[in-house]
């Protein structure tokens, strides 16, 4: 895959018209009900910083990649995990909308096109970027990457994170892991220690 086309065509599609219906979607709900307004109003702050997160700290790393920089392979790995995390998030919000169509009003139809786009704009970083990026920092296959293997190593990252340090005398020594996918579990353990 191309991760530098990849990522333009998806800022172009999908991240440009975001940005530009947000606005008037808040707009063309002032009169809906108000748990409707609550609603879309916080997918649109989630989704605005989800968007400023992938332009500024994501993609740029992804296309350095696309461009042969392995050396900030291993710095998508957080990233990518938290987007991955974050779309969960988007999706929630996105079925509470999708509950609520039918009080939209005159913003149906527009509001519908905006969360289709929205599934579609996941779906595609999901299943398509994501995975070739991390195949690329991981060198390896594509078939082998497991975007929720990688979300649960993050993740466990943070609860440790939030735990006292054992004391140094009683650290468990490191496990050594005969699976395949050690590649993966170093990097994850290389983000726990530079954290
Ligand atoms: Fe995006
Ligand atoms: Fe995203």
């Amino acid at each position: 895959m191309d991760l530098i086309a990849e990522v333009d065509d998806i800022l172009e599609r999908h991240h440009r018209p975001a940005k530009a219906a947000m606005p008037a979607l808040t707009a063309a709900l002032a009169g809906a009900p108000p748990e409707l307004r609550r609603d879309f109003a916080a997918l649109a702050a989630l989704l605005d910083a989800h968007l400023h997160k992938e332009e500024v700290i994501l993609f740029p790393a992804i296309q350095a990649l696309g461009r042969g920089d392995t050396d900030v392979g291993h710095h998508v790995l957080g990233p990518i995990a938290q987007m991955h995390v974050e779309h969960g998030q988007l999706h929630e919000l996105e079925a509470r909308l999708r509950a609520g169509l039918d009080r939209a009003g005159d913003a149906t139809l527009a509001l519908t096109a905006f969360l289709d786009d929205l599934a579609l704009h996941a779906a595609r970083e999901d299943e398509t970027l994501f995975p070739h990026a991390l195949a690329r920092a991981l060198d390896r296959p594509v078939a082998e990457i497991d975007l929720d293997e990688l979300v649960a190593g993050v993740t466990g990252r943070a609860d440790r994170a939030s735990d006292p340090p054992p004391p140094r005398a009683a650290r468990p020594t490191e496990p050594r892991s005969p699976r395949p996918a050690g590649r993966l579990r170093r990097a994850l353990r290389w983000i726990t220690s530079s954290r």
